[in-house]
């Protein structure tokens, strides 16, 4: 937002506010809005900020019925076998991965997460590395391999099972004799952990195993002394990764207290590769009801997806039936992680006999949230005299927010960057000025930061006049930003002809599977979105169109669009001011990035986010609720939000400040949502 000299738009607001909302939508049919009833796994799972997964066969994916089920119900996948050793390395140096790549981008074109297994295995292990005796050359061998396909897939993949089954069964507690054991010693799996975690350092590192899910086991203890020992000496590593291949008694007694005896060392449990001999219902609630009791318990993967799928397919241990049908484990597993089985199909194109929901919205239609207090205050220096910090845009990554600013005050606009790990040490952390990278001096402002995957690179968006990006490899250094350089050659014809007397502001870059969006607003009323292809991106942004009007005040800018995970839904935020002057959050959502917006909390009364429905911990510090960003589930162009326990970072005002607009004390404070029923 903030354009100079925008003197006198928050008193001026009242006209046109009442006014009924008309949203443009170039080429697509309104339909009705979608059904909000969680009725499928992946959705169901993702109103706890979970993901329900399936091991997929790459051979299988012909199968509509297959297909059908996959995409329905399951917002994670795995490949069951196509990103093994034996599968990927088959000959020392020679890498094959068109099985794995059909499954990842399936995956990928669909908004489903994936898991990566397994890089360090000795069963599905060629011949050619059992059979290596040198220890240097074993692990040069091991380090090649896991560099190599993290590679393949960096900054795609959430969680990879680095070390698979290295324990042994039985009484001892020890690791089992493997080549990597027997040639490296026990010290391959850390080996294994810091090569992983130099490969893709944004995903989680899992050990998997089974049979630990019993707290007294030999086995489950020896693991657990392991992942001690790891987090005691600081070997990354992100998560316990649990099999569940359980047989019909379903898991033990104690299964709960292994994920939290887990998850109390700082690590993440996630469910594996669950199967039931004869899948009794009770089985499965017991075991998803383990993993939603453990809030560390971040998701569940079901091995395979019919019975006929599984690779225990005589025990019959999975949630569909051969035909595909729900068996009534199913609704046992979606009724424990608090869904609703559903027996008639909600929208046309469900496949017939699947008794499917749709895959629904997960977002409630009205919102309450608490804020804090002021987080994140200027720091001026020597060379900056700053009088607000505004239009934040933040992600989590390794850890840590990075969030990003724009300073205004006498000495002009600048962009600023800060790094912390909790929300505590926001206000100490150190300020560092971008003027001072590549980006330069001049106008900069209003920021978005996000993670460009198939670029392996980091993009900064914000506007100078123009749209401008900048890029950098690593987002904690703040001198690695790129020069600016516009994604427009000039301003779109659209735009000059419906701007009047706005400012062009507040660009934003989305992308889905295919396509990647640029929507911006003018002051004037308007949202704009124009596009490109991921493939083409960051060149190629056009056929730029009015996205969604209404009147001037109650679209006016600081949109952000986002994709929320779990679900087929975007949301749309769009910033106005409202009939007392002061600014809040209206929002609508989409099946489709180009497509229609419709309303979701829209209006004063029920707003997205406004002073009316955020309660502050002692006093208000502001009435308004202005520019700002929502903390993402992920970090990368795909913008994905939770469906659960919004958080919001904004820009808020004290409420008797007033004069120049450029000079305005802005500070940053965080909405963290109340109503959430999930
Ligand atoms: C299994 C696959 O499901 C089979 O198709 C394959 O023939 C053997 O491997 N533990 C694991 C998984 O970590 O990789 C295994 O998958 C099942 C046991």
């Amino acid at each position: 937002m903030n354009l100079l000299k925008r003197l006198g738009c928050r008193r001026a607001s009242v006209l046109g506010l009442l006014a009924a909302t008309v949203l443009v939508t170039p080429g697509t049919a309104t339909g009705a809005p979608d059904d909000v009833r969680a009725g499928t796994l992946g959705a169901q799972a993702a109103q706890s900020g979970r993901y329900f997964g399936a091991a997929v066969a790459a051979g299988k994916l012909g199968d509509g019925t297959y297909t059908g089920i996959l995409d329905r119900e399951f917002n994670s996948v795995t490949a069951e076998n196509e990103m093994k050793w034996d599968a990927t390395e088959p000959s020392r140096g020679s890498f094959t991965f068109s099985r794995a790549d059909q499954i990842a981008q399936r995956a990928q074109a669909r908004g489903q997460r994936l898991r990566g297994h397994t890089l360090v295995w000795h069963s599905q292990l060629p011949g050619w590395v059992n059979s290596i005796r040198d220890a240097n050359t074993l692990r040069g061998v091991m380090n090649n391999h896991i560099t190599t396909v993290m590679n393949r897939y960096k900054g795609r993949i959430h969680s990879w099972d680095v070390v698979n089954e290295a324990f042994a069964d039985g009484g001892s507690g020890q690791m089992r004799g493997s080549v990597f054991r027997d040639v490296l010693g026990t010290g391959f799996v850390e080996q294994a952990f810091r090569t992983a975690r130099s490969a893709d350092p944004a995903a989680k590192l899992c050990y998997n195993d089974y049979n630990i899910e019993n707290w007294s086991d030999a086995k489950t203890q020896g693991v657990y002394r392991m992942v001690r020992d790891f987090k005691s000496r600081g070997v990354p590593i992100d998560c316990v990764g649990l099999q569940a291949h359980f047989g019909a008694g379903g898991p033990p007694g104690s299964f709960q207290t292994t994920l939290s005896n887990f998850a109390a060392l700082g690590v993440d449990v996630q469910i594996t590769e669950l199967d039931i001999a004869q899948a009794p219902p009770t089985a499965y609630a017991n075991t998803v009801r383990a993993c939603m009791n453990v809030a560390r318990c971040t998701g569940i993967t079901v091995w395979g997806i019919r019975d006929s799928d599984s690779w225990r397919s005589g025990e019959n241990p999975l949630l569909f039936d051969r035909s595909g049908n729900k068996k009534p484990a199913y609704n046992a597993t979606l009724t424990a992680m608090g869904g609703t089985p559903t027996t008639t199909p909600t929208r046309s194109g469900t496949p017939a006999g699947s008794n499917g929901a749709t895959n629904a919205a997960a977002l409630p239609g009205r919102y309450a949230w608490s804020s804090s207090g002021t987080l994140i205050s200027p720091k001026s220096d020597a060379t900056h005299n700053i009088a607000g910090i505004k239009d934040p845009t933040v992600v989590r990554y390794n850890g840590k927010y990075h969030v990003f600013a724009s300073t205004a005050g006498s000495s002009g606009y600048n962009l600023v960057y800060l790094n912390f790990s909790d929300w505590s040490q926001a206000g100490s952390a150190t300020h560092h000025y971008l003027d001072r990278s590549a980006i330069g001096k001049g106008y900069r402002a209003a920021p978005q930061v996000f993670y460009y995957a198939p670029q392996r690179l980091w993009y900064l968006v914000y506007q100078t006049g123009n749209a401008s990006y900048s890029t950098n490899p690593d987002i904690s250094n703040p001198n690695g930003w790129s020069a600016p350089r516009h994604f427009y050659s000039s301003m779109p014809d659209i735009i000059k002809q419906n701007i009047g007397d706005g400012h062009w502001v507040d660009m934003w870059v989305i992308c889905d599977s295919a396509n990647c969006y640029l929507f911006s607003s003018d002051d004037n009323g308007h949202l704009y979105r124009s596009q490109t292809t991921v493939g083409q991106f960051p060149n190629g942004f056009t056929n730029t169109v009015i996205a969604a009007r209404d009147s001037k005040y109650a679209m006016f800018e600081a949109s952000n669009v986002y994709k929320v995970q779990g679900s087929n839904q975007y949301l749309l935020l769009v910033e106005a001011i409202g009939s007392d002057g002061r600014r809040y959050f209206r929002s609508w959502t989409s099946n489709s990035l180009a497509g229609s917006w419709t309303q979701l909390a829209a209006s004063e009364s029920n707003p997205f986010a406004r002073a009316n429905n955020v309660s502050f911990p002692s006093g208000s510090w502001t009435r308004d609720i202005s520019h700002g960003e929502m903390i993402r589930a992920g970090h990368d162009q795909t913008l994905t939000i939770p469906a659960c326990r919004l958080q919001y970072l904004y820009q808020g005002l004290n409420p008797s400040a007033g004069g120049n607009y450029d000079l305005l004390p802005w500070r940053l404070g965080l909405l963290t949502q109340t109503n959430s029923t999930c």
